[in-house]
């Protein structure tokens, strides 16, 4: 479905334009619902104003003159082309996208090119990635190791594992390949660290292309209000909160000082926009992780720097696991399931990796501070 940015927002004028735009996405939340038992996805692609030949009589300015007048508008330096658009539907209306059944508010999405499994070579076209090089923080286990088998299966020059966990990470590197990945020890609660992670990946590979800050824990017990333990509150914080601000803050400097039109993915939650009746320390860290994702967009978008989420639900990693009592990974992959309207389908750490992909990649070149929920309309039912 094709909504707008006016469905997110009002305006000085278009009343009606805007009130059918906000209605277009009240029809794909309902629908999504709806239809998710049948294992349909329903999404919609919300452009900002976007040159067309409706766009240019409309205003009586020529092609070129409207483009300049919306590139003032945008924080990320560029204009937004139809074919950005058309990338965004291709994403949504393709499998690279099976687990995407939520709202999307920000501006455009665009095509993904996947690999559906981590330990399998990539069935499709590998994009053009020779040449960049990222940093993958968490990258040890769970959703940090299948975003780093996917880089390195499209191509990516260097892939620098970075976690806390070093005999794991030294065999997700091996795993991969030593020339194309490394690992490195680094605590992201520890700024002097992450700073020496970004340095000496610079120094060895000289840029830095894409920041995953990936890095994450859960609350260490319950941590209802009533009951917050204010020190496992404060690790929870230095990893999940500090650790991403330090990640992406000397990324951007380096990117920065080496002009590389960089991107910076960081992993939040669904529980980032909602409540809960538990985890309220991750919960309010994850709210954190957002509000610094669109905070760094707006700032970095002069540099040609865009900064983005990711947000899964529930996906049977080592940590959730562990949360879920110690059970195995098939166990909890039959409990994330039940939290999804989207039947006929298991969520997998690869669902997020192959949004990260696409965040990281220049398919999503004009989408910057959005967060892009993964959770198979998981929020769209709870809203
Ligand atoms: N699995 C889920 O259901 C789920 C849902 C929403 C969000 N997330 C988020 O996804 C991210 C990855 O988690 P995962 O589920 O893949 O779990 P995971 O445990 O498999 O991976 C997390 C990795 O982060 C590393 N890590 C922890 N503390 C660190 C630190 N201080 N410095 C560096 N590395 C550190 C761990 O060693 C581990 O390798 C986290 O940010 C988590 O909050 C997970």
């Amino acid at each position: 479905m094709h909504a707008s940015v006016s469905a997110t927002m009002g305006g000085p004028i278009f009343t009606d334009y805007t009130m059918s735009k906000h209605a277009v996405v009240g029809l794909m939340k309902s629908k999504s619902k709806q239809l998710g038992g049948y294992g349909m996805r329903v999404n919609c692609v919300s452009p900002r104003p976007v040159v067309t030949p409706m766009l240019c009589r409309m205003s009586g300015l020529k092609a070129e003159e409207v483009e300049k007048a919306f590139e003032r508008s945008s924080c990320l330096k560029g204009v937004l082309k139809l074919k950005h658009v058309a990338d965004a539907v291709l994403f949504l209306a393709s499998e690279e996208s099976d687990l995407s059944l939520p709202t999307s508010k920000t501006s455009v999405l665009t095509k993904i090119l996947i690999c559906q499994d981590p330990c399998t070579p990539c069935p499709y076209p590998q994009r053009n990635w020779n040449g960049k090089v990222a940093v993958i923080t968490g990258g040890a286990s769970g959703i940090g190791e299948a975003t780093a088998h996917l880089f390195a299966d499209h191509g990516a020059r260097m892939i620098v594992i970075a976690d806390i966990q070093d005999d794991l990470g030294q065999q997700v590197a091996k795993s991969i390949g030593t020339e194309k990945c490394m690992y490195m020890h680094c605590d992201v609660a520890n700024e002097d660290q992450v700073k020496a992670l970004v340095d000496s990946t610079v120094r060895t590979y000289s840029q830095l292309d894409i920041m995953f800050s990936n890095a994450g824990i859960l609350s260490a017990s319950p941590q209802t209000v009533l009951d917050l333990d204010l020190t496992t509150f404060d690790r929870v914080f230095a990893v999940n909160v500090r650790g991403m601000a330090a990640c992406v803050k000397h990324a951007a400097r380096v990117m920065i000082e080496k002009g590389v039109r960089g991107s910076i993915v960081c992993t939040a939650s669904v529980t980032g926009s909602r409540g809960g009746s538990r985890l309220t320390d991750y919960c309010m860290s994850k709210h954190a992780v957002i509000g610094l994702v669109r905070s760094a967009s707006t700032q970095l978008g002069v540099h040609g720097i865009r900064v983005n989420s990711v947000s899964p639900s529930a996906v049977a990693t080592p940590t959730l696991c562990r949360s879920f009592g110690g059970i195995d990974a098939e166990q909890a992959e039959n409990i994330c399931e039940r939290f999804s309207s989207l039947k006929g389908i298991v969520p997998k750490v690869n669902h997020v990796a192959d949004t990260v992909l696409f965040l990281a990649s220049e398919d999503s070149a004009f989408v910057s501070g959005h967060d892009l929920v993964v959770d198979g309309g998981l929020l769209s039912k709870m809203l």
